[in-house]
């Protein structure tokens, strides 16, 4: 056998989990096993790869790879960056965590948030590597500066990332199992993880020995009982989240021992179809849509961040409001062709004939909407907004009908920085390791849009760098 060949036979057996068979079932071990094939899960599998780690699995209770992050629109925030830099936009680690502090209250745990300020601008860098286009840059609300990542002309952000992700765990020959759940984490004796235990798709038990494993298996938002269990005001909210988010990662990580942090903080997001459950991106309002009411009338700074908008929107007449916007605004964001293809948007050629066809007096909403475009000619805002992009005035007009549903649950697992999960004591499980929505400390008490992605890729990388630290140590 030629030398080189004979080297690839070495390298791919190295690379194969180790398999045995006990009397109870398949058992294998691998380095590191993670929970969860969203954003966080991949980005933990990749970076592990990329330090060193020879098998990698990662078990996903869902048919399909992505979670959440395939929903995810309106971009991913970083501050510093090359995109950032290249369109003259000055921003600064330091704004940002101050924009991410306010934004939660002050809630959040500082130093998760310094953390993910600071190295949110290599995550953007490290997708761009792995082949990511974020180059669009935009705000969304709550932040100073612009500094929302996303593809050209501001596609949707969370397709381009599961795409990227998706193709490089491929690339790596990173071992992705679907329709596998974990069912325990296994501890032993001196309460150092030692293997996780998961079913496969024809529910058959098996264990796999790893001495790190990296929980990363979403937030609860789906889970109705969970969500009211913290938050009982959210009863009978939809939801903009997949029907995998149900907190499964939140319950094995707490029975072994984790102490969990923030449960009682969940978010609405106030754009959000009625009936269909389809989430407007807040970058249709970072572009310039305003939100008017049933009566025809603004009533917010629609850049405020979710918490206050979405109370905003429940204390107009049927708790409803309409997002309003123009083709000037369609053509900025080709995000904005989604929901006229899912046949949610109201079209009309002038502001008077889309009231008519919402049943809103047309004198009351021209008037607002001629209002609006003299404050942005004016730079000046009858309510404090404090970005004024463009005048509503451009082609046709456009209304799509929005209440607020539960979107982000910033509650869930605590983390040092080193995405190492604490016990309730404070003190670290040995090779448990969690990443991402699962997480609770970094958002605080409400979550702003972009900070989700920022916090999967970076506390992923994270999680997939520390756990390999950990088991070569
Ligand atoms: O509105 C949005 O596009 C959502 C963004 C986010 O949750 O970060």
């Amino acid at each position: 056998m030629k030398k080189k060949t004979l080297a690839l036979l070495m390298a791919a057996i190295v690379a194969i989990p180790t398999v045995s068979l006990m009397g109870c079932g398949k058992k294998e071990s691998a380095d590191v096993v993670i929970i969860g094939a969203g954003g966080a899960g991949l980005s933990a599998a990749i970076q592990a790869k990329q330090d060193g780690a020879k098998n990698v699995v990662v078990l996903e209770k869902m048919p399909m790879v992505g979670g959440n992050t395939n929903r995810a629109t309106g971009g991913l925030n970083a501050a510093g960056t090359k995109q950032q830099q290249e369109k003259g936009i000055e921003d600064s680690a330091e704004v940002m965590f101050e924009d991410t502090m306010k934004g939660g209250h002050q809630k959040n745990n500082p130093e998760l948030v310094k953390k993910l300020s600071e190295e949110a601008k290599d995550s953007v860098a490290w997708l761009t590597d792995l082949g990511a286009d974020l180059n669009d840059v935009g705000r969304l609300a709550g932040a100073t500066n612009y500094r929302a990542h996303r593809p050209t002309g501001g596609a949707p952000v969370g397709a381009e990332l599961v795409k990227t992700l998706n193709k490089s765990a491929k690339d790596q020959k990173i071992d992705v199992r679907l329709w596998n759940k974990a069912s325990e984490i296994v501890l032993d004796k001196e309460g150092k993880v030692c293997g996780v235990k998961a079913t496969d798709k024809d529910s058959k038990e098996y264990t796999i020995d790893t001495k790190a494993v990296i929980v990363a298996g979403g937030g609860f938002g789906a889970n109705q009982e969970m969500v009211v269990k913290y938050k009982p005001e959210l009863k009978g909210f939809s939801t903009t989240n997949h029907n995998g988010a149900t907190g499964d990662g939140i319950v094995l990580a707490e029975k072994a021992g984790a102490d969990l942090v923030d449960m009682a903080e969940i978010q609405t997001h106030p754009t959000v179809v009625p009936e269909k459950a389809v989430m407007v991106s807040e970058a249709v309002r970072g572009n310039g849509a305003i939100l008017i009411n049933k009566e025809g009338k603004r009533f917010i700074n629609e850049l405020l961040t979710r918490d206050v908008v979405s109370k905003g929107i429940l204390d107009q007449p049927d708790k409803q409001a309409y997002l309003f916007f123009d083709d000037g605004l369609r053509k900025s964001l080709k995000s904005t062709e989604e929901y006229f293809n899912m046949g949610l948007v109201t079209e009309a050629d002038s502001v008077e004939d889309l009231a008519a066809k919402l049943e809103i007096d047309p004198a009351t909403m021209k008037a607002t909407v001629d209002k609006y475009n003299q404050g942005v000619a004016a730079k000046s805002d009858e309510f404090q907004r404090p970005d004024l992009p463009r005048e509503l005035n451009q082609g046709k007009v456009y209304a799509i009908l929005v209440a607020p549903a539960v979107h982000h649950t910033m509650g869930g697992i605590k983390i040092n920085t080193n995405a190492e999960v604490l016990n309730k004591d404070g003190k670290v499980i040995p090779g448990l390791f969690a990443a991402g929505e699962v997480t609770g400390g970094v958002h605080g008490g409400n979550r702003l849009g972009g900070n989700a992605l920022a916090d999967i890729v970076t506390y992923g990388r994270t999680a997939g760098k520390d756990a390999v630290k950990y088991i070569n140590q």
